[in-house]
């Protein structure tokens, strides 16, 4: 059985600690004690400390948007996986496509940040997905494939176990547009079918497979409810602690119905 993982990607957002903490208390008091699913936050690096101090007692795990591969040394402008821990971090977003396509990260350098922060004991969150290009030119299992297979090389089946993987059309990234239940349900499928084949049927099953594209309070339940969708990275909605929460909601009824 997968726990969803429901974890917000708050990007360059907000633009003080003081609404960082607000959002983050939002969320904090919205969800209680709650562990029925899995609740994951990513502020910018800056406010890091300042929001691991607001979810102090609470089950939300905090993640980093980024790390670099390296623990320390003369690499100016990059954080390590031993300072994400230092400051409370539990998960770590890595190849998002906002920097795999604009800040030109590479499978290679997924790959070296991946096991950098499995080392380091944080919960990755290793984002793929194909443009809209790609999709019209009926590539997207290609991609998918070099980018699993760059990304997750030379990975144990035992570590890559505790990787979480997010689905990420790019098309779908902060455009309103989201792909189907059917349409995210068949990559999902396809994504676990390439764990099973790599790592083994046991592996595969225990991997969490999150969805990420314009993901609302709206529909996030016929997204949720898919056999191989097991959360999601939310962008824009996770901004407002209410619709974030509208999320999980849907999340945590999808789990009470016993997915
Ligand atoms: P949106 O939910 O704004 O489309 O962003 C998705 C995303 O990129 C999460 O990482």
């Amino acid at each position: 059985m997968r726990a969803l993982l429901i974890a917000g990607n708050w990007k360059l957002n907000p633009t003080s600690t003081e609404a960082a903490a607000a959002l983050a208390e939002g969320v904090k008091n919205g969800l209680g004690t709650a562990t029925d699913v899995h609740v994951a936050v990513a502020p910018p690096f800056v406010f890091l400390t300042k929001v691991d101090q607001v979810l102090a007692g609470s089950p939300i795990g905090l993640a980093a948007q980024d790390l670099h591969w390296e623990p320390s040394g003369a690499f100016t402008g990059e954080i390590s996986a031993a300072m994400l821990v230092d400051v409370g971090c539990t998960h770590v977003i890595i190849g998002h496509s906002e920097r795999r396509h604009g800040m030109g990260e590479t499978d290679a350098r997924v790959n070296a940040k991946l096991k950098a922060a499995l080392a380091a004991k944080l919960i990755p969150i290793v984002c793929v997905g194909e443009t809209k290009e790609e999709r019209l030119a009926e590539k997207t299992e290609d991609v998918l494939l070099a980018q699993l297979s760059g990304s997750l090389a030379g990975l144990t089946a035992e570590e890559a176990a505790g990787v979480v993987l997010a689905y990420e059309p790019v098309w779908a990234i902060g455009t309103g547009l989201t792909a189907t239940p059917e349409q995210a349900q068949a990559v999902h499928a396809f994504i676990r079918k390439w764990l099973a084949e790599t790592f083994g049927e046991a592996t595969a099953g225990r991997v969490v497979v999150q969805y990420g594209g314009s993901v609302k309070p709206a529909n996030a339940a016929e997204l949720l409810a898919c056999p191989d969708i097991d959360g999601a990275l939310v962008g824009g909605a996770a901004l407002k602690a209410d619709d974030f929460l509208g999320i999980v909601q849907a999340g945590r009824d999808v789990a009470a119905r016993g997915k």
